[in-house]
């Protein structure tokens, strides 16, 4: 059986996922090594820069509004964000990871303690699991990008408030707009929420295409990786959505 065989493919991915996977007993299925597309441009180091956020010695003089900066001034004024009380709790602010030209891009939530000591998205528990949902769909922290809605971690992984949420937002759309993702899965409620702008939950807003932004980007929503681990009966209904992100991939390549 071949590693492009998608029966395959979903044995795989449901073992991978801890999901007990029937199999008939004349298919054996082998652990398949998960194919990941080349990376196709890494993000730049960042450099001090203004949103309108804050300015340096490398930046215009005037502050750029932040629908106009490059990724990398993007970054800087990510880093020297100090719009809400947030700027004084954090070890470090946590920009995103992965491929500035992905055609997937994940967002999440906000950064939680491991994350904020380390400056990556999704690094802990929930994050393997992450890596795992990606893997059975070909994706991996550097094929897709993966972002959160707030880049600073809230005191106590508390829910973000709607004001630092609103601080968040005009970074988080310009790096959707520099990135053109061809769909973006929306994991858990704060990022489906607040990307599509209803009060909804994750059960009725999953399960279907939605779309973000001036684009109109495809968007699927799904079930947040740590919701998983406490509920991993839901795991087949996010393999279900990740199958429908990848639909939307293919349907416009024919
Ligand atoms: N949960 C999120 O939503 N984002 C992270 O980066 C980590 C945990």
């Amino acid at each position: 059986m071949s590693a492009t065989d998608p029966e395959a493919r979903r044995v795989n991915y449901l073992r991978t996922m801890g999901i007990t996977a029937w199999v008939r007993r004349d298919r054996v299925i082998e652990d398949q090594p998960v194919e990941a597309k080349p990376e196709r441009q890494s993000p730049s180091a960042a450099t001090p820069a203004p949103g309108s956020a804050s300015t340096t010695s490398s930046a215009p003089p005037q502050a750029t509004p932040v629908n106009e900066l490059d990724w990398a001034s993007l970054q800087a004024a990510v880093a020297a964000c100090q719009l809400c009380a947030l700027s004084q709790t954090r070890t470090t602010t946590v920009f995103g990871v992965g491929a500035a030209a992905a055609d997937w891009m994940v967002i999440g939530e906000a950064p939680g303690a491991e994350e904020d000591r380390r400056g990556e998205p999704f690094v802990g528990r929930a994050g393997q699991l992450l890596d795992a949902m990606l893997a059975g769909v070909s994706q991996s922290r550097s094929t897709a990008y993966i972002a959160n809605v707030i880049k600073c971690r809230p005191p106590n992984n508390r829910d973000p408030s709607a004001e630092e949420a609103a601080c968040c937002a005009p970074y988080l759309e310009r790096q959707i707009e520099l990135i053109q993702p061809r769909v973006i899965l929306a994991v858990g409620r704060v990022s489906a929420q607040r990307l599509l702008g209803q009060d909804v939950p994750v059960g009725r807003l999953r399960g279907r295409v939605h779309h973000f932004g001036p684009r109109n980007t495809p968007l699927v929503v799904t079930y947040h990786p740590a919701y998983l681990l406490r509920r991993p009966s839901e795991k087949a209904k996010v393999w279900r959505d990740l199958l429908l992100a990848r639909s939307v991939l293919e349907a416009e390549t024919g």
